[in-house]
């Protein structure tokens, strides 16, 4: 049965608490009387040997209450989740400018932050290294390297009629959520914290406060409201600010609160990875890809955070969604002396993504065709193996590359721009298409599981706890979607409660875009088990059931019996019963009106030591064009329009879904045209605020930005058929690099572009007068007169 459109349109059930300002988020929490502040004191460079810690100055600073060092740290001084091979608090050495040294409580937040400004370090300084491959070169990696390999790539070589090379690279990425890390952390009775905290991964948070403090978990509780965005960047790395505040509060036993400034959270917490790539591409003479061979190199930053599960969504998304019969693709993951970099919506994916457009850019332009041409040559179809061994099933490359093409004209779009550019000398447009395909699970497959636990209070109303954190992804909207479905009541019944540790337990992160399916299906099994039951008692109400012993009808017969619209239907007969009559009665005859459920994806393996298996629930899939409009005197730009045909499989809540994609392109265009990231010779962050960093603001969101939703059956691994959509649509901003570089190449045919992301107007100007650039600088000082 599909969700009443009442349900489906529902919205953001979180939208009016938003613009009214009445959300709460972790700063919003009353602070209990003798509250202290945490401020941190970091690294000022980027690698060296710790000698000496002044911090007596700061100890006598007004309000001060204590400095913690690693020496205060009662269990162990790790945080390391996959590797075990970051100190929460430096000791010994420091690896990376800004990385935590030591931390001051006070009474107040400026006392904190006056106090660290007092403190200085010796520092005896090593040699840093801060280029991935140099990295490599030198042996420093994170874990050994992986490679994914299908058919025989070396065979495969000599039946290509085309073989062409290249090297590729992409810059990190800011994830610049609103609400900046924080964590708030009580102590409660008999030896027990409770920790709110701005986490998309409360148990990871519970897990790492218990091992340095040396306690066990169940004394630890974790709470989550919701977070002022995420976007992966607190999938791991709120962690070392909960478990500070959790220091402090185990130390002192006062409460204590650590929400970082803007510009600490820039200097201190990772960001996407930058990577670096080699690729070599063959085809046939008909165009089809016969060959692909890529090295990626990962710059990790300093520790490994999860540097390994994302270079592992590279290999699983490096040949996007082409199907490639011999492939081999390297990944190394490279320990630089910059801030550990972290998960960001797309988990490496984007990154592999990149390198085989660029690939099919390089190609298409050495023949002098277009790039689409390539593309849609190699679309996977139903059949076709991926390089790690699924076989795509209900694969909709095609269908969204079709309905795009011919639902927003592309062929005429193309011949306008043709005349555009015929007819204007300083403008020029680029246009690019870019199919995408994203692997819906956690890679680690263990991770993909997740509990609910479902009250119906005796007067009708229902809470539900799950897993899933709201971060500003429409979570909390969709759990609720499938309470409200799957008990037949209204939305305004359900409840969504905080994310808590104490009452869902060994939750995985909300992440992977897997929050919803993962969630949503537990929810949906303790409301079958709820609706279940309830019926059967209204089989006994009805009489067409006798009471069980005890006075617990159990399995009744409730055929024919179903709750809709918050009443009791017989087939297609309305009763007398209403729903809250029949949780009354229900309760009164002792039916339990709470039920826990637990969901792990059925099918879904991965054997790591052959790269094989069937490690995604399902795919999703879409295709985008991007147009680019360059100003060729100013090598400014802009993106002028993005559309796209996606596969929401069947959207359960379009509204929540269509902010997913338009967000997610916005985002990923940010990544591809102006976010940079520039770190100076010692290894400090220079674009650590928003007046040297540029984001995407709505002036650069695209003049016309339109998503059409492919109203697809879904898989039946998706909640009520609605494919994940958190991360997907991001991959359509990859387009934007390819659409500027078009542009360019309309300008100057000859213009030498790099394969390098961002593609800034700086990187523009330059490929576009480039030669003109050098020779100026050759010449004996250029007069105005003989200036071009
Ligand atoms: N949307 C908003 N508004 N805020 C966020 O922080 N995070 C993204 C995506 N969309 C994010 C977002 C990332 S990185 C992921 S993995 C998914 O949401 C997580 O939520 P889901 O699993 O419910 O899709
Ligand atoms: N995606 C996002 N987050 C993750 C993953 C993944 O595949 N694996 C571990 N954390
Ligand atoms: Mo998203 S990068 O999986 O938090």
């Amino acid at each position: 049965m599909k969700p009443t459109d009442a349900i489906r349109h529902a919205g953001n059930v979180d939208a009016a608490g938003h613009v009214r300002g009445e959300s709460i988020y972790l700063d919003d929490l009353p602070e209990q009387a003798g509250t202290l502040h945490g401020a941190v004191f970091a690294s000022p460079i980027a690698h060296g040997s710790l000698r000496d810690l002044h911090r007596d100055a700061a100890r006598a600073a007004p309000g001060v209450i204590a400095v913690l060092t690693a020496t205060e740290i009662p269990g162990e001084n790790q945080i390391g989740g996959i590797v075990p091979d970051e100190p929460l608090l430096a000791a010994g050495e420091v690896h990376y400018a800004g990385q935590p040294i030591a931390v001051v409580f006070a009474t107040t937040e400026a006392a904190a932050r006056a106090a660290v400004k007092l403190m200085t370090a010796d520092i005896e300084p090593r040699s840093a290294v801060f280029d991935p491959r140099e990295a490599a070169r030198l042996g420093h990696l994170i874990v050994p390297p992986r490679s994914f390999r299908i058919g025989d790539l070396d065979a495969a070589w000599s039946q290509c009629a085309h073989v062409f090379e290249g090297s590729a690279e992409t810059g990190g990425q800011e994830h610049l959520y609103i609400e900046t890390q924080g964590a708030y952390a009580i102590p409660t009775e008999a030896g027990g914290l409770r920790i709110h905290s701005s986490t998309q991964g409360p148990t990871a948070v519970q897990r790492t406060a218990a091992r340095v403090l040396g306690i066990p978990m169940h004394r630890i509780e974790v709470d989550v409201t919701r977070l002022g965005g995420g976007f992966g960047g607190k999938e791991d790395q709120a962690t070392p600010w909960a478990v500070l505040a959790a220091l402090g509060a185990w130390r002192l036993r006062r409460p204590c609160k650590l929400v970082l400034h803007r510009a600490d959270d820039m200097r201190m917490t990772g960001k996407r990875h930058p990577y670096a790539s080699d690729f070599k591409i063959g085809l046939a003479a008909d165009l089809r890809i016969l060959a692909y061979e890529v090295t990626f190199y990962q710059d990790a930053g300093a520790a490994a955070d999860l540097s390994p599960a994302v270079l592992e969504r590279t290999l699983f998304h490096h040949t996007n969604s082409y199907f490639v019969p011999n492939a081999r693709a390297t990944a190394y993951s490279c320990r630089t002396n910059v801030v550990p970099h972290t998960a960001f919506r797309g988990f490496g994916g984007p990154q592999g993504m990149f390198v085989i457009e660029a690939a099919i850019a390089r190609a298409a332009e050495a023949l002098g065709i277009e790039s689409a041409v390539i593309q849609e040559r190699n679309l996977l179809r139903d059949g076709d193996v991926f390089p790690y061994g699924q076989i795509a099933a209900r694969c909709n490359a095609r269908r969204t590359w079709e309905d795009l093409v011919s639902r927003f004209e592309i062929a005429a779009l193309r011949q306008e721009i043709e005349r555009f550019n015929a007819s204007h000398a300083t403008e020029k447009k680029g246009l690019a298409l870019m199919p995408i395909c994203f692997g819906i699970s956690f890679t680690k497959t263990f991770m993909n599981q997740a509990s609910a636990l479902v009250h119906v209070y005796q007067d009708g109303s229902v809470g539900v706890s799950t897993a899933a954190v709201e971060m500003g992804q429409g979570v909390n909207s969709k759990v609720a979607q499938v309470a409200a479905h799957g008990l037949g009541v209204g939305l305004a019944r359900v409840r969504i409660e905080s994310t808590n540790t104490a009452r869902v337990a060994n939750t995985s992160p909300s992440a992977a875009s897997a929050s919803a399916d993962l969630n949503g299906k537990a929810t949906e099994r303790a409301c079958d088990a709820l609706r279940a039951r309830l019926l059967a008692h209204a089989a006994v109400m009805l009489g067409k059931a006798a009471t069980a012993a005890g006075g617990s009808p159990a399995g009744a017969p409730a055929a024919g019996l179903a709750v809709r619209d918050e009443r009791v239907y017989d087939g297609d007969t309305p009763t007398k019963i209403a729903w809250v009559d029949l949780v009354r009665a229900a309760f009164l005859n002792r039916v339990q009106l709470t039920a826990q459920a637990h969901y792990a994806t059925p099918e879904i393996h991965f054997d790591w030591t052959t790269e094989k298996g069937h490690p995604f629930a399902y795919h999703a899939y879409g295709t985008a064009a991007i147009v680019a409009r360059l100003d060729v005197v100013r090598g400014t730009y802009v993106i002028e329009s993005a559309l796209a045909s996606h596969d929401f499989g069947r959207s359960m809540n379009p509204i929540v879904d269509r902010g997913q994609a338009e967000g997610g392109i916005v985002q990923g265009i940010g990544w591809m045209t102006m976010e940079e990231l520039m770190f100076d010779a010692e290894g400090r962050l220079r674009t650590n605020a928003l007046s040297t960093y540029k984001v995407p603001d709505i002036y650069a969101a695209p003049e016309r930005l339109e998503v059409h939703f492919l109203d697809l059956e879904g898989p039946p691994h998706a909640i009520l058929g609605s494919k994940a959509v958190g991360e997907p649509p991001l991959l359509y901003g990859i387009g934007a690099y390819f659409a500027v570089r078009r542009a360019i190449r309309a300008a100057n045919p000859k213009a030498d572009i790099a394969f390098s992301a961002p593609i800034t107007p700086e990187k523009t100007l330059r490929a576009l007068h480039g030669a003109r650039f050098a020779a100026r600088r050759a010449a004996p000082r250029p007069t105005r007169a003989h200036a071009p």
